[in-house]
């Protein structure tokens, strides 16, 4: 029996947001150079796709490169930009065959030309997947996200498409990078640190977090089902009591009505 046979089908997360954390000491504890964690993390992300999948789970996003990492040393930074762009043209195909969807969230804006188009060209060819969505947060940073709402929010307020009144949580969120995305239901961040990073601080407002010792590059199917079972053992109580919870809720929005 695998672990996908303990995972509760009517109990899944609907989406898996992931900080990849960990590929240069996982390289550097083996006595490589950083970049050969960074390889084996780019392995790594196909196997949990391919087990996401596998398990139904309908949204992915993947946490690949933020706003601070801008300021790593520039050799790091170049090989990272064209792994991505090796990686995603390799992989297109595959991904393609698989139903995957490829969705991006960031300042593309920062990214080098020939990195941006081979990233529009696979959110292009991919656009019809339907089996899972995988996004991927590029150049991206929760505060830089909403630095971005407000400027095009107050916009709209001062151009009369968009009444002050009108701003409800509901309207944030149509801002945001992620529009459309449903809020993550479970946060996991491999590599053993404890914090956020800048990463969906709004959209992981009531997200479930996992935070494992393992390094992303020897993260796989198991590690992942592991923190989904986990997840499914919690109680989301979403500000009610205990008493008030159904056994089936696993959904990501607090019942404001209630
Ligand atoms: C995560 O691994 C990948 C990126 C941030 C691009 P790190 O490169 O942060 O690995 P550690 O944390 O130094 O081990
Ligand atoms: C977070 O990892 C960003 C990504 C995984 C892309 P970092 O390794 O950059 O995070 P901090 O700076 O140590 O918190
Ligand atoms: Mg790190």
């Amino acid at each position: 029996m695998s672990l996908l046979d303990y995972i509760d089908q009517d109990r899944l997360p609907k989406h898996i947001a992931i900080i990849m954390d960990g590929n240069g000491r996982w390289a550097t504890n083996k006595g490589f150079e950083r970049g050969e964690g960074h390889k084996e993390g780019v392995r790594a992300i196909s196997r949990v796709v391919e087990a996401a999948s596998k398990a139904s789970v309908q949204y992915l996003t993947l946490y690949a490169f933020s706003t601070e990492n801008w300021n790593r040393p520039a050799e790091e930074v170049n090989g990272l930009m064209d792994l991505m762009v090796y990686a995603i043209s390799e992989e297109t195909e595959k991904l393609k065959k698989n139903g995957v969807k490829i969705t991006c969230i960031g300042d593309m804006a920062r990214l080098p030309e020939y990195a941006r188009t081979a990233l529009t060209e696979c959110i292009r060819q991919t656009e019809k997947g339907t089996r899972i969505t995988l996004n991927i947060a590029l150049s991206y940073s929760s505060k830089w996200e909403l630095t971005e709402a407000t400027k095009r929010i107050t916009e709209d307020v001062v151009n009369g498409v968009l009444s002050k009144d009108d701003i409800s949580e509901e309207t944030i969120s149509m801002y945001l990078t992620t529009r459309g995305i449903p809020d993550p239901d479970l946060l996991i961040r491999t590599g053993g640190e404890q914090r956020i990073s800048n990463f969906l601080l709004w959209q992981c407002a009531y997200a479930e977090f996992f935070f494992t010792e393992v390094y992303w590059p020897d993260f796989g199917e198991k590690d992942l089902y592991e923190a989904i079972i986990d997840f499914q053992g919690r109680e989301r109580r979403f500000g009610k009591i205990s008493e008030q919870i159904e056994f089936n809720n696993v959904e990501s929005k607090p019942d404001k009505e209630q």
